[in-house]
């Protein structure tokens, strides 16, 4: 195609001496790259094993919890007090580590239900927070906490049956 300016068509483009240079960027670049999904990869894997631990946590309070509920312990208000903050604090923590690049991890008991309904998942959660909370205000007792305590840990369940897998 001619140039519209009736100038010289220009000749084909010479060896760039900065070729080297382009192609040394380049596998920096995609070094990078490699680095950053490297990462990226050890960021999801942490997020998992967080939550894990604090489930794990959860797991071990509503033990001594549940004990105590049961009659089978005798009951103690610090150990009562203690565990629902625990309860509490680890809902609230655990609700940022569901991540939707997390969906697809191997190792994960998450169901990808829960990115298909986040905001109902991140509502029991919300709920489990408020329901530990409003446990730890009201326990005074034996009688108290055997009142609070069902319907705080019926979250666990509640949120365990739609967005856990079945062990
Ligand atoms: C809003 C949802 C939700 C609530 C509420 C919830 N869990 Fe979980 N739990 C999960 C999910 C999802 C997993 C799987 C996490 C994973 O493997 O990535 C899990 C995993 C666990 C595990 C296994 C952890 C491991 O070792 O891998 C235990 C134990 C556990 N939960 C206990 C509890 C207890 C006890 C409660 C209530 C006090 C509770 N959870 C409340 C969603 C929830």
């Amino acid at each position: 195609m001619p140039h519209a300016d009736g100038g010289p068509v220009r000749s084909p483009p010479k060896r760039d001496p900065q070729e080297g240079n382009i192609y040394m960027k380049r596998s920096i670049f995609v070094a990078g790259l490699l680095a950053f999904g490297v990462t990226a990869a050890i960021a999801q894997g942490n997020v998992v094993e967080q939550r894990q631990a604090l489930m794990k946590e959860m797991g071990a309070q509503v033990r001594t919890l549940g004990g105590m509920l049961r009659g089978q312990a005798p009951f103690d208000l610090a150990q009562a007090q203690s565990g629902l903050r625990i309860l509490a604090e680890n809902s609230q923590k655990a609700l940022p580590l569901f991540p939707e690049s997390s969906r697809t991890v191997e190792k994960t008991g998450a169901l990808p239900a829960i990115w298909e309904n986040k905001a109902h998942f991140d509502s029991i959660f919300q709920k489990m927070n408020q329901d530990a909370q409003a446990a730890l205000a009201s326990v005074r007792d034996e009688a108290s906490f055997k009142a609070a305590m069902p319907g705080v840990l019926q979250n666990c369940g509640a949120c365990h049956n739609t967005f856990r897998q079945k062990t």
